[in-house]
């Protein structure tokens, strides 16, 4: 029970999806930004705001969370306290819920019925001029409590500690996926201009591998997954920009290396990780394909093997015998190169043109959403199905 077939996780926790690393990839910018938009807690215990946005698993909670540990343990180490509450407000959806959770990070009990907002409002100043240390909240996801409630509750927030003696204040990070401008209109805008913005723009090809590269060596054993399974998870999420996606195929793609007793994380792994997420994929795409695109796409997929990529003149080999076998007579090199591009257009390959060893350049094609040997047992089973029978030759 319970057995692994061989060991590629070093430290499961780390691949989980709220587990904070002690560094944000490309992130120190925003970093930077929060502290220099909270160095008036740090230096006098005064009230601070942001407003982190951007796109989806861009790396605003994350960094949001790595930012809140950083300053507990600036804090401690200056012999002072300071404590963050984080809320997810798509989970806490009503702002009584949202202020329940603040609430009760310092009275575990307190019960959720029985008071209104305000009293609990009340209730809590009184907890925290107790305590005496600054609170920072995070509201993640904080449209949900922006759109169509009364925003009550958010503005009350931006300005509690303002009758508020001592060094107990309130201090608000807020993070959504949308601008703050798209949530509100031009007066609620204005009671939240001390809050401070910072954008996180969607992750390039090239931040992704690093970040995989990074949570890869802290999550796997030594030399379990090389640059070119790097290079495919960043590319399978790149579509995306989405971080989260990246983590998502890792951890699946490492598991099933576990689970087929393998040494190292291959890419195939990592194709079934990205196509169990995604598992319709291109299930619809392929069974609108013609038959010489769909003889040409068995060629690729057939041809590919376990390389990352192949060039075009191998495919082309492997689709003359593809054609023998189905008795079609096969096209010339300019129609197959037509089919190619087709199938690139479709996102079922990706092409590239390298440098060979002799100097010249050739066109090479990858699969990457799916095992190339998975998606030829698909296309052949396609092939010797009936429905098939009577396709376009053209
Ligand atoms: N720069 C990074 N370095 C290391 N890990 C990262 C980085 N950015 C994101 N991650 C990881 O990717 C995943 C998604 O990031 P996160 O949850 O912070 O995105 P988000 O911007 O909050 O997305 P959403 O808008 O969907 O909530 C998390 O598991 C996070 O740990
Ligand atoms: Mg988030």
């Amino acid at each position: 029970m319970f057995e692994r077939n061989s060991r590629i996780i070093r430290d499961g926790e780390s691949l989980s999806f709220d587990y904070v690393p002690d560094k944000v990839v490309l992130r120190e910018a925003q970093m930077g930004e929060l502290e220099r938009m909270f160095s008036p807690l740090a230096m006098d215990n005064r009230a601070c705001s942001a407003y982190l946005w951007g796109s989806v698993g861009s790396g605003k909670t994350v960094t949001a969370k790595r930012f809140c540990e950083d300053m507990k343990v600036y804090f401690s180490e200056n012999n002072r306290r300071m404590d963050y509450v984080y809320v997810n407000c798509r989970i806490r959806n009503t702002e009584y819920a949202a202020v329940l959770d603040i609430m009760r990070h310092y009275d575990r009990g307190f019960p959720d019925r029985g008071f209104a907002i305000d009293e609990i409002l009340t209730l809590l100043k009184r907890a925290m001029e107790k305590e005496g240390a600054p609170l920072v909240v995070v509201l993640d996801e904080v449209d949900c409590i922006l759109k169509g409630s009364t925003k009550n509750l958010v503005y009350q927030l931006t300005r509690f500690t303002e009758d508020m003696k001592g060094k107990a204040t309130l201090s608000l990070i807020m993070i959504s996926q949308y601008s703050l401008a798209s949530l509100l209109d031009e007066a609620s805008m204005s009671t939240f201009r001390r809050a401070n913005m910072i954008t996180f723009m969607k992750y390039t090809l090239e931040d992704l591998r690093a970040i995989v590269r990074y949570r890869a060596d802290l999550a796997l054993e030594k030399d379990t997954l090389d640059e070119d399974g790097v290079d495919l998870i960043a590319r399978l999420s790149e579509e995306f920009g989405d971080a989260r996606f990246a983590m998502e195929i890792l951890e699946r793609a490492a598991h099933s290396a576990e689970k087929e007793g393998l040494s190292t994380v291959t890419l195939d792994c990592i194709r079934t990780g990205g196509a169990s997420i995604y598992s319709d994929v291109s299930e619809n795409k392929l069974n609108d394909l013609d038959m010489n695109r769909k003889l040409a796409l068995l060629s690729i997929s057939r041809a590919i093997k376990t390389a990352p990529s192949i060039s075009i003149s191998k495919c082309e080999k492997t689709y003359a015998v593809v054609c023998e076998e189905y008795n079609v007579p096969a096209k010339q090199h300019t129609q197959y190169y037509t089919y190619v591009k087709d199938l690139e257009k479709q996102g079922l390959i990706r092409t590239e043109v390298k440098r060979e060893p002799d100097g010249g350049r050739a066109t090479y094609i990858a699969i990457d959403s799916i095992p190339p040997k998975e998606l030829a047992h698909k296309i052949e089973y396609l092939l010797d199905t009936p429905q098939n029978e009577g396709a376009d030759f053209e």
